[in-house]
């Protein structure tokens, strides 16, 4: 059983805009380019108010699990970050509009009633406005942190949906529940309260066929990545088969599934200065920390990402957009016109970024439409 999709708690912009927050050491970028990017709970909190005062629908945390130096070089790239469930918790008292999204590895040691219970606790701490990614992990050292040995990609999913079929009863339904799955079992579990708004978000960021038979099952919200690297162009040619097949998978379901992809913006006044900033982030590199980045995302066995080159890595992010608001708008355009039902934008230099974004393409975006007035 399933209740009435949160999707209808979002406001109904033509094209959903999100911010990925900058929760790690370094956010997307191996790149020592002088930039205020910080992984410290006020920088976040800053990012995420901002992003609401701009009007965004919702900012959203990763997660992940690195040993000591994250993934290395002189920046230890990515070691830190504040957990984002806590964060999210926070930020919600800080916050009074924007969803707030963050990862859950859920085959890391949870139990669906643990999840549930916090995430009926989030939903009504941020009145209606959390969300889960609901991720399996493909870093075999991330299970072996959790003193389990790595799993199968595709039987992570059928774990990943028993796990999830487990939380949403125990959201929705009105009785104690009994259950004796083949990976989690539970005898007249209960919980009270349920989610005020009845369920919160549940988002999947995947590529894969398992990934996505998952999301057309579960999710409101999937992460998409680009099939063709982060050229834009060649992005916007792959998306629309991509894009067509979730939504079709969804709607065999009789379900609806938006899909979300995640663009680097470099914007600027002129084009040369676009580019200039692209360059200097380049040119920075961290080359240690960058090989390990690039290296653990191409032994992993992740589908996502596989186009992409060392140099695309580097900028960071998935689709990267560099120019002129007009520019970025007009991309936007195609993306959404390609079957995205929206953006989460990342950034290399957050705040001074956001700002920018905020002030000169969002007016841009509103007036072709993408946004409401
Ligand atoms: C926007 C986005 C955010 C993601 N966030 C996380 C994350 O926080 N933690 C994580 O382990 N994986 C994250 N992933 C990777 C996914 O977990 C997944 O491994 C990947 O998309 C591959 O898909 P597949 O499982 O279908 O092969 C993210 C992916 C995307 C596209």
């Amino acid at each position: 059983m399933d209740v009435p999709s949160p999707l209808t708690r979002l406001s109904d912009h033509k094209m959903i805009l999100g911010l990925f927050l900058p929760m790690q050491q370094g956010a997307w970028s191996p790149s020592r380019a002088p930039r205020s990017t910080s992984w410290t709970f006020d920088y976040i909190a800053r990012c995420a108010r901002m992003a609401e005062d701009f009007g965004f629908d919702l900012a959203f945390g990763l997660a992940q699990w690195l040993g000591k130096g994250g993934y290395g070089g002189e920046m230890r790239f990515r070691e830190h970050e504040v957990d984002p469930i806590i964060a999210n918790a926070a930020l919600s008292s800080l916050t009074k509009s924007i969803v707030l999204i963050n990862t859950v590895h859920v085959l890391y040691a949870w139990h669906p009633l643990h999840l549930a219970k916090f995430g009926a606790a989030m939903d009504h701490i941020s009145g209606g406005r959390w969300g889960i990614n609901v991720v399996t992990g493909y870093k075999p050292s991330e299970y072996r942190m959790f003193g389990l040995e790595p799993i199968e990609h595709d039987l992570r999913y059928v774990m990943a949906d028993e796990f999830t079929t487990i939380m949403k009863r125990l959201w929705a339904e009105d009785e104690e529940l009994t259950f004796e799955g083949k990976f989690w079992k539970t005898e007249k579990a209960f919980l009270a309260p349920k989610p005020g708004s009845r369920r919160p978000f549940l988002v999947n960021a995947a590529s894969s066929g398992a990934g996505l038979d998952y999301a057309a099952k579960h999710s409101d919200l999937i992460f998409i990545t680009s099939p063709a690297g982060a050229d834009p162009a060649k992005t916007c040619e792959a998306l629309p088969a991509h894009n067509a097949k979730i939504k079709g998978l969804a709607r065999q379901l009789g379900r609806e599934v938006k899909t979300v992809i995640n663009p680097h913006v470099i914007c600027r006044a002129t084009e040369r200065e676009a580019q200039e900033a692209y360059r200097t982030i380049l040119d920075n590199e961290d080359p240690v920390a960058a090989d390990t980045f690039v290296q653990t995302l191409q032994s992993g066995d992740t589908a996502s990402w596989r186009g992409h080159s060392r140099a695309q890595w580097v900028i960071g992010g998935n689709v990267h957009l560099v120019g002129t608001p007009e520019q970025i708008v007009e991309w936007l355009a195609r993306l959404y016109a390609a079957g995205c039902d929206g953006v989460q934008v990342n950034f290399f230099d957050y705040l001074p970024d956001l700002d920018f974004f905020g002030r000169e393409v969002l007016p841009l975006m509103r007036q072709a439409g993408l946004r409401n007035p």
